[in-house]
């Protein structure tokens, strides 16, 4: 049976394509979830793609995932930078998680350089765009099969 994945997208990202472009890019969320997909289907990946706006949907799904999937990707939006409630919800499911942003957030506003979401996840990835998100579940399809 496939292990399976749930790759989930907070705050705004729903508005990807039209969304201050010159930082975010024009690829929508659904052509991500498309790409996903296919990335998933070709590493033996299973994939869930999920977004929500709202911080305690966001932990439910979370909650959710346990028992469910084996891992999460996890592209926070904003609650990245304030959210102790998305942190706690990944360290108490257990689930090896990797974070993504589009922009690169170093890059960026001071108040973008703090993430919560680093404190509890395997790693970030940052600054590559949509591509970001295959480079993901690379690198959680490869923990996954030879944990570190
Ligand atoms: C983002 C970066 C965040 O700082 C921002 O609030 C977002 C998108 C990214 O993908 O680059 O909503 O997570």
């Amino acid at each position: 049976m496939p292990l399976s994945v749930l790759v989930l997208n907070g705050p705004n990202l729903n508005l990807l394509g039209t969304r201050q472009p010159e930082v975010y890019g024009t690829t929508t969320l659904a052509d991500i979830e498309r790409d996903c997909r296919a990335k998933g289907q070709a590493l033996g990946l299973d994939v869930e793609f999920r977004h929500s706006n709202s911080e305690g949907e966001l932990v439910d799904l979370i909650h959710d995932a346990r028992g469910r999937h084996a891992g999460l990707i996890l592209n926070a939006g904003a609650y990245t930078h304030t959210s102790i409630a998305l942190m706690d919800a990944i360290s108490s499911v257990e689930l090896p998680t990797v974070e993504v942003h589009l922009s690169n957030i170093h890059r960026r506003e001071p108040f973008r350089h703090h993430s919560y979401i680093a404190k509890v996840a395997l790693g970030q990835i940052c600054g590559f765009g949509a591509f970001g998100y295959l480079m993901a579940l690379e690198a959680l399809a490869h923990h996954l099969r030879s944990p570190a």
